[in-house]
Formats: structure tokens, sequence, C-alpha cells
């Protein structure tokens, strides 16, 4: 057909019909170079324009142009559609259904000794202390020989110490202690520590008893520390644990490492005339303590003569026990979910 003949308004609705009909992405793209190519219908339409009475120049021109608009809007609507026609047919071949609603995600929690854990690191940090970290398994030097614990230490014995080698000279830590002398060898006095980990004993298990548990140890090396010292640093802390001050005392204890040693005990924070957690003598123990002894400090580098310090050891096991009235210590690492969804 020659350019003069073509007629602009048959033009659109043939494009139009073109394009409802093209029912693939090549199709439309064919279409689109027919009507809108360089060599295409819309462009002869244009090209007839001076050929025209100058009159009718303007009124076709502009005809032309809104030809290649309703075109153009066309193939874009049309594309639109197509796409998301084979998306549709994707998700009936895969079988996926939007209208379903999604899965559901399980999230989990921290752990209660992780939160308790956590908690107490802030409070420490913010009391100026260093948080430490120390190897699980463990040098028999370390855990035992530079705490004043010789060889013939009935807490060495097999009963309660899980080893790693023939020689006994690695064992899995049975307490967080070994970090005190760690902390000695790496820190310059004057310097607060406190080291939060597992520990490991080989024990029959039962509510109260498990073979790994946790602990926190905490180190004071200073100038002229004294029992006077401890107490004050332990009360802040009960403070900080249950929100309030408590009465505490001091009862003898015994460990190669300290001396004095004790055992510190706290009012009951549950009741005042005796309860079930503090076995109705509203006193609850609650942690080991005492001056570092001086073949300690030596054997960490430090100068009995010039420094001195306090140590303690916080059960968190049973720290976690308290906060959260948990009655047997087996539940906490046996990472049985109805447990572990309270938290
Ligand atoms: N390490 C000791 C234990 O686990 C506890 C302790 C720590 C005692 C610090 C005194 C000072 O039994």
């Amino acid at each position: 057909m020659s350019t003069s003949e073509i007629d602009p308004e048959a033009v659109q609705a043939q494009a139009l019909e073109r394009i409802q009909s093209a029912d693939t992405e090549e199709a439309l793209r064919a279409v689109e170079r027919e009507f809108l190519g360089k060599q295409g219908v819309v462009q002869g339409l244009l090209a007839r324009i001076p050929s025209l009475e100058p009159s009718q120049r303007g009124a076709a021109g502009k005809q032309a142009n809104q030809i290649k608009g309703a075109i153009t809007q066309a193939l874009a609507v049309r594309e639109a559609a197509l796409a998301h026609a084979a998306m549709d047919a994707e998700r009936q071949a895969l079988g996926f259904d939007p209208t379903l609603p999604p899965p559901t995600v399980e999230r989990g929690s921290l752990h209660p000794i992780t939160q308790v854990t956590r908690e107490l690191e802030d409070l420490f940090a913010s009391m100026g202390y260093h948080i430490l970290d120390g190897p699980e398994v463990e040098r028999d030097h370390y855990n035992f020989e530079a705490l004043n614990i010789p060889a013939d230490h009935p807490a060495r014995d097999s009963q309660d110490t899980f080893y790693c080698d023939q020689e006994g000279k690695l064992v899995l830590r049975t307490h967080t202690s070994p970090v005190q002398v760690r902390a000695m060898e790496r820190l310059q006095p004057p310097f607060r520590a406190v080291a939060p980990g597992k520990v490991f004993r080989q024990e029959s298990t039962d509510a109260s008893h498990e073979h790994t548990f946790h602990q926190m140890e905490g180190l004071v090396v200073g100038k002229d520390i004294s029992v006077g010292h401890l107490i004050g640093a332990m009360k802040t802390l009960l403070a900080g644990i249950f929100g309030r001050e408590l009465e505490v005392r001091l009862r003898p204890g015994y460990f190669p490492f300290v001396e004095p040693g004790f055992e510190l005990d706290a009012r009951c924070p549950f009741c005042e005339e005796g309860c079930s957690v503090c076995k109705r003598t509203t006193w609850i123990e609650l942690l080991p303590c005492g001056l570092v002894h001086p073949e300690v400090l030596r054997a960490g580098g430090i100068d009995p003569e010039e420094w001195s310090g306090f140590a303690f050891g916080l059960g968190l096991s049973r720290l976690v026990m308290l906060r959260y009235g948990i009655d047997d210590v087996r539940h906490l690492l046996s990472g049985d979910l109805r447990f572990l969804r309270q938290f």
C-alpha cells in the first residue's frame, strides 16, 4: 500500500488488534517493529506529511503522533500482561499457590545461661572488670599446679577430673580458676577481671550435679586488698543480680588457692521466714571466695610482697537455677526444646 493511501485510523485499529492477539514476547516485538520500526507503518504516516497540502500537515502530524502514543502504550500493557501470565504458568507448573499463608518461621532465643552470663558481663564491665576467656581443655599446670593444688591433693583424684592424655598433662578444666593465673600473666596489676565459662567434672549426675556446668571466676589484684574489699565487692555483685542489697555472711571454706578462704552466704532473696530454696534456713550458699594465696600470685608472675587480691567463683548454673526456679541442673544442657522454649 502506498503511503498516500494509508488510513491513519485503520492503522491504529489494526495495530491494537494485532497487539491484543500477540501471545508471545517475540510476536509482540514483531508487531512493534512493523508499526513503530524505522521502516514501519507509523514512520510511513510521518513521511508522507511533506507531500500533503500545507494546511493539512499540522493535523496529520498530530494524528500520527497520537497513534504512535496509543500503540506504545498498548504494547506496554500487553507486555506486562504476558509477563504476568508467564509467571502464573510457572507457579502453576511448580504447584506454587501464592494465596497460601507463609511457612511459620521458628524463632530461637538465648539460652538462660547465656542471658545471665551477658547480664553479669555488663554488670562487671560497668565496674571496670576485664571479661576474659580461657581454654576448656587446660594444662594441668593452670588447672592445679599454679593454683597451689599439689599432686596428691584429693581434687586431682581421677574421680573428679576428666584427663585428656595418658600422662595427665591435659585436663578438661574442673573450674574457671585457671583463668586467674592466665589473667595474672597477661594483665598488669592493679586489675579486675571475670572469666565465665564451662567446667567439667567426672561425677555421677543427679538433680544438683552435672558433669558439665558453668562458673564465672572473679579476680581483683591491687594494693592492700583485704577481706573488707571482698565483702564490699560481693555485696555490690548481689545487688546487681537480685536488684537489692542482701545481707551476707562468711563461713570458713578451704581452697588451696585462697588464704583465708570462705563460703559466702546471702540472705535468701525469695523469703523471710524460710522456703524450699533456702531449705528453711533463710540463707543460701552462694559463692566460694577468698584472698588470693601468695603462691598463686607468684605463679602468675606477681610479687605477693607488693600486691594482693581476692578471688571468687560464682556458680553460674546455680545462679540461673535460682533466678528461674529450675529444680534440676540436668535441664540446662539437655537441649530439650520443651525446656528451652520457656526462655
Ligand atoms: N574454683 C573453686 C571451685 O570451683 C571455687 C573458688 C573460686 C573458690 C575462687 C575460691 C576462689 O570449687
